[in-house]
């Protein structure tokens, strides 16, 4: 029986458990992928505590993996048995040996990209085309702040803003991360751990402050992060890793200058198969070019996930982790 990482009940890495599951048969429209690897995501986190909901329990968590084709079910006409693939979409399952999967929502991988770079990058990449091109669509000279620079998003966003010809200001947890940051295109690493990072931005734009801000903390810089935009500027909160960002009153986005707010998902930016295969191909095209550099700084056994949460909630990794089955 292949094994998968299975919840029974929500709570800390200790409720991720190494189990046999049964061997999924493709349904109409399915293929099944036998992974080859798996991508650490921090959404894989939030279905791991109960902050976003599976549709039931014991259910694998996962939304991220790279792989062959095993079989397909009928009236799959996307892939086929012995194709390379990989996927960042709902529903919930990658943490397993095989799944099986909606066939639109793979993609074939090119050649010269590897199973271990694809499961690593799907995710947080295509969120970082989708953030940068399309949430916003960054200009050259515009100077804009990515929260949590030295992570997995973090990193792919660093490099393509500067080929987009931002300059990029970027906050990190400490000063090693800083220069990993740096390394990857980040102009202005700011420590928020130890420096206030509006004053920070008032200072490095002259006080003009930005038309953009990409914020993934959440409830740690929420408020400070529409401190740091210009008038009609926009923040993007697309993530929770410090907690949710608890309800707040829009007439803050009135007395701050008319600002926008839009917290934006990757699965609605390619729910359509058309926009999930450009994005994807978009990714492909900054990587196999060499501007984006995709780090696989941690690397896991897919049994070893809960430690694998730990170092990601510990704050402990940079750019990208992978699990092996
Ligand atoms: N909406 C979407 O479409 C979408 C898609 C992908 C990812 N995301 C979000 O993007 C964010 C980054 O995802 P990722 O997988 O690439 O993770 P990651 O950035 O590699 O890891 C999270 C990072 O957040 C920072 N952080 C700040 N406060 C934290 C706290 N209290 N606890 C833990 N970490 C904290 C840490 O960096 P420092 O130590 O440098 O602060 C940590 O390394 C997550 O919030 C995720 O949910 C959203």
């Amino acid at each position: 029986m292949p094994h998968a990482i299975r919840i029974h009940e929500h709570g800390g890495p200790e409720v991720l458990r190494w189990e046999e599951v049964p061997t999924p048969a493709p349904g109409p429209g399915e293929a099944l992928v036998r992974h080859a690897a798996v991508g650490l995501n921090y959404i894989d986190v939030y279905f791991r505590t109960g902050l976003y909901k599976p549709p039931g329990l014991p259910c694998v968590i996962g939304m991220e993996g790279a792989g062959t084709v095993e079989a397909v079910g009928p009236g799959v006409t996307e892939v086929a048995p012995g194709d390379r693939v990989a996927y960042a979409s709902a529903p919930i399952g990658a943490y397993a040996e095989l799944r099986t999967i909606k066939a639109d929502r793979l993609v074939k991988l090119p050649d010269d990209i590897g199973f271990e770079t694809a499961a690593a990058m799907m995710l947080q990449g295509m969120t970082a085309e989708y953030l940068l091109r399309r949430t916003y669509a960054v200009k050259p000279g515009q100077t804009i702040l990515i929260h949590a620079a030295a992570g997995g998003v973090g990193l792919i966003m660093c490099q393509w803003a500067k080929q987009l010809g931002a300059t990029v200001i970027g906050t990190v947890g400490s000063d090693a991360k800083a220069e990993i940051a740096r390394a990857h295109g980040c102009d202005h690493p700011i420590v928020y751990t130890r420096e206030d990072f509006v004053a920070r931005v008032k200072e490095i734009t002259e006080g003009r402050m930005l038309p953009v801000v990409y914020d993934s903390v959440g409830r740690e810089t929420f408020l400070k992060s529409l401190d740091c935009l210009a008038p009609l500027g926009l923040l993007v909160s697309f993530g929770n890793a410090s907690g949710a960002v608890p309800p707040f009153d829009i007439g803050l986005l009135a007395a701050k200058g008319s600002l926008f707010l839009t917290r934006p998902t990757l699965v609605t930016y390619t729910a359509k198969r058309e926009d999930l295969v450009a994005s994807a191909e978009a990714l492909f095209a900054v990587v196999r070019s060499g501007a984006v550099k995709i780090e696989v700084n941690q690397r896991f056994a897919l049994k070893d996930a809960a430690e694998a949460h730990r170092a990601l909630e510990g704050r402990r990794t940079t750019g990208s982790t992978i699990l092996l089955p």
